[in-house]
């Protein structure tokens, strides 16, 4: 683009921004609960909402409370919840066993949801981490994640999703070659409209430590992730994987974290043109929350403005802890 400018004062760029009219009108991007994504903890049991201390305001749900999440989104026009679940200790072994069981909670929360609100999208999350004794998102053998034993277990996982009705699949385990695998074992299952999102461009980040405690994998994971995530120091990589991901037949792609990775995302949606989210990680929103409860930022208009920065970096959807909040200020018209 090339901008044509006079010079001052025929140019004087603050006449559009005058009035809240004017400012409406010459405005470049738009924020819409359509565009939000809501990431929603799980846990075993019935009518319970339990605080997760490190997200104020996030709960871990039992499922008739995840049910009435899905139709508070529903009622609000947000298209999609995403689910993730905190697996009792006892379940978490080596082998990862309970991510394919058909009876899991994510599973058993997909059927309910899909039973009760059919119209809301609901997205799960392939890695291992929550069912590994380890707390890594694949297997584990000498201390090395494994990459194509870690694949195959993720299509065991990623076919029982499908099979309990998940309408968007999104692989966060940075495995090479899951997406191409995935695919290919949804095609010949029969599952050919499953949406898969793939987390593409997944950093190693510090950002994480709070969902780590939501889904109770701080005090399991051994080391870091340093060796499947990506390096914070890199952006090129980032496009390599994005179009990896799509050539093997991602719907989706989305960058991890959201705020640090604006420059990513402006990358990605510029050079593919494809749907492209971010997800606004746990330490991104604790970090508001935090600041808003000590009255050091205005929590709402920090929210907003973090939120809008992402469409503005081109990305269509967001996944974030604040959808609820901020799809009800959106409806009062804020
Ligand atoms: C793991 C997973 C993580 C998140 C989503 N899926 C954490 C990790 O990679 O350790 C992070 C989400 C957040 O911080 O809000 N498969």
């Amino acid at each position: 683009m090339q901008p044509v400018t006079a010079p001052f004062p025929a140019l004087r760029l603050r006449r559009l921004r005058r009035t809240a009219a004017l400012r409406e009108l010459s405005r470049e991007t738009r924020l819409a609960a359509g565009n939000l994504i809501w990431p929603v903890f799980l846990r075993e049991g019935e009518g319970i909402e339990e605080p997760v201390a490190s997200m104020p305001g996030v709960v871990r749900r039992s499922l008739d409370r995840a049910v009435a999440a899905a139709r508070e989104a529903a009622a609000l026009g947000i298209p999609a919840l995403c689910l993730f679940p905190y697996t009792e200790p006892a379940l978490r072994t080596p082998g990862c066993e309970e991510a394919w069981n058909p009876a899991n909670l994510t599973n058993r929360a997909i059927r309910a949801i899909k039973r009760e609100v059919p119209g809301l999208a609901v997205m799960t999350d392939v890695a291992l981490d929550p069912y590994n004794a380890l707390g890594h998102d694949g297997l584990v053998r000498d201390g090395v994640i494994l990459n194509d034993e870690t694949v195959a277990a993720l299509v065991r996982m990623a076919l029982v999703q499908a099979e309990a009705g998940a309408d968007i699949i999104g692989p966060s385990d940075m495995m090479d070659g899951r997406i191409g695998a995935i695919r290919q074992a949804l095609e010949a299952a029969g599952h050919h409209d499953v949406v898969l999102l793939s987390y593409a461009a997944k950093y190693a980040s510090a950002f994480y430590g709070p969902f780590r405690d939501a889904v109770g994998a701080t005090a399991t994971l051994r080391g870091d992730k340093k060796t499947y995530q990506m390096n914070p120091a890199n952006s090129d990589e980032a496009l390599r994987l994005v179009a990896r991901d799509l050539a093997e037949g991602a719907d989706m792609v989305m960058v991890k974290p959201g705020m640090p990775y604006l420059d990513i995302c402006a990358r990605v949606k510029a050079a593919f043109g494809a749907p492209t989210c971010a997800y606004q990680v746990s330490g991104e929103y604790a970090m508001i929350r935090g600041a808003a409860e000590r009255g050091w930022i205005d929590g709402e208009r920090a929210m907003m403005e973090s939120l809008l920065a992402f469409r503005r970096a081109g990305c269509d959807a967001i996944l974030t802890y604040f959808a609820p909040a901020a799809a009800r200020l959106l409806a009062r018209g804020g």
